[in-house]
C-alpha cells in the first residue's frame, strides 16, 4: 500500500472521511499566528472567499504547507524584492500571503507582487510527471498520469475577483515559459512555485534562481507531492546542477533561500 500513492490516497480518504476534522484543525492550529493574524482564521477565510477546498487526506497537509508557505512569506518581507507565484489556480495561496504583506503594511494593495498562469489549466504533461510505481502482470512499470492538459482551468477574470482588495497585483496570464518574457527584469525577494509538473518547475527555477535577492526564498510546494511526482523531479534536476543545499518539509515543500 505504501508505495502506491493512489492506494495510499484512498486509504487516508476512507479513514479520514468520518474524523471531526475541524477538532483537530483547532486542536493544532488554534494557539498559532502569524504577527498578528490568527493562522487558523486567516487560513479558513482564504479557502471559502477563494472557493478552494481540500479533499479529506489532504486536510493537515494543506493547513500544514500554508502555515509554512505564510511563515516564509513573512520573513521575506524583510528582503528588498519583488514577489511571485507561479500557478495560481483560484488565488488562495496569493491571498494568503497578500493579507500577511497587508497586516504588516496598512497601505499595501500588491505592489511588486507578480502573479503567474495559464489560467487555462495544466501544461502538458511529461514522461517525469508519470506514477510509475504499477507493475503489469508481466512485472513491467506502467505509467499513470493522474491528471491531463487542462486540469485546473480557473479564469483570470474570477482570480481578479478574488483579489480585488489588491489592485496593485500584477497578473501574468500565459504558459509558463514564455510568460516570463512579461516580468520586470528586477531581483527577486519570495517565489513560490505551484505548478505540479515537471517542465514548469525546472523553467521557473531556470528562470528566478539566477535572479534571486541575497536572502530571497524559493518554495516549492510539490517536491514531494504523490501525484504529481514532476513538480519534484524538475526541482532536483535543477538542485542537482547548482549543487545548492535546500531543505525538504514533511509538508511535501522544499525551501531554497539564497544565502
Ligand atoms: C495546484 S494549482 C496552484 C494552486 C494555488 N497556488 C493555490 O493556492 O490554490 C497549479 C496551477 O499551475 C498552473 N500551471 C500548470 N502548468 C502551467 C504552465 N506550464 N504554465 C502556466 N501555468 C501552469 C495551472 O493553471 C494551475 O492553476
Amino acid at each position: 500500500m505504501e508505495h502506491d500513492p493512489i492506494e495510499k490516497i484512498k486509504f487516508l480518504n476512507s479513514v479520514q472521511s468520518g474524523a471531526p476534522i475541524d477538532f483537530h484543525l483547532k486542536t493544532i492550529f488554534s494557539e498559532i499566528k502569524i504577527g498578528d493574524l490568527d493562522f487558523l482564521s486567516l487560513y479558513d477565510q482564504c479557502m471559502s472567499s477563494t472557493g478552494t477546498w481540500a479533499p479529506s487526506w489532504k486536510t493537515f497537509r494543506r493547513a500544514q504547507r500554508a502555515l509554512t508557505l505564510g511563515q516564509y512569506f513573512d520573513y521575506s518581507l524583510s528582503v528588498p524584492g519583488s514577489k511571485a507565484e507561479c500557478g495560481v489556480l483560484r488565488g488562495f495561496s496569493a491571498l494568503l500571503t497578500s493579507r500577511i504583506a497587508q497586516m504588516r503594511d496598512k497601505n499595501w494593495t500588491g505592489e511588486n507582487y507578480h502573479l503567474i498562469d495559464s489560467f487555462a489549466g495544466l501544461s502538458e504533461p511529461e514522461s517525469h510527471d508519470a506514477i510509475n510505481n504499477f507493475s503489469d502482470v508481466s512485472g513491467n512499470k506502467v505509467p499513470i498520469f493522474t491528471h491531463k492538459a487542462g486540469d485546473f482551468a480557473f479564469p483570470l477574470t474570477k482570480v481578479q475577483n478574488n483579489l480585488q482588495s489588491f489592485p496593485k497585483i500584477r497578473f501574468h496570464k500565459g504558459w509558463i515559459p514564455e510568460i516570463f518574457l512579461d516580468l520586470p527584469e528586477v531581483e527577486w525577494s519570495f517565489v513560490h512555485i505551484d505548478v505540479d509538473l515537471y517542465s514548469p518547475t525546472l523553467k521557473s527555477l531556470e528562470y528566478f534562481f539566477p535572479r534571486m535577492a541575497a536572502g530571497g526564498v524559493i518554495i516549492n510546494d510539490d517536491y514531494s507531492s504523490p501525484l504529481f511526482p514532476g513538480g519534484g523531479s524538475g526541482w532536483t534536476e535543477f538542485f542537482d546542477k547548482v549543487k545548492k543545499p535546500f531543505l525538504v518539509l514533511d509538508t511535501g515543500q522544499a525551501i531554497y533561500i539564497n544565502k
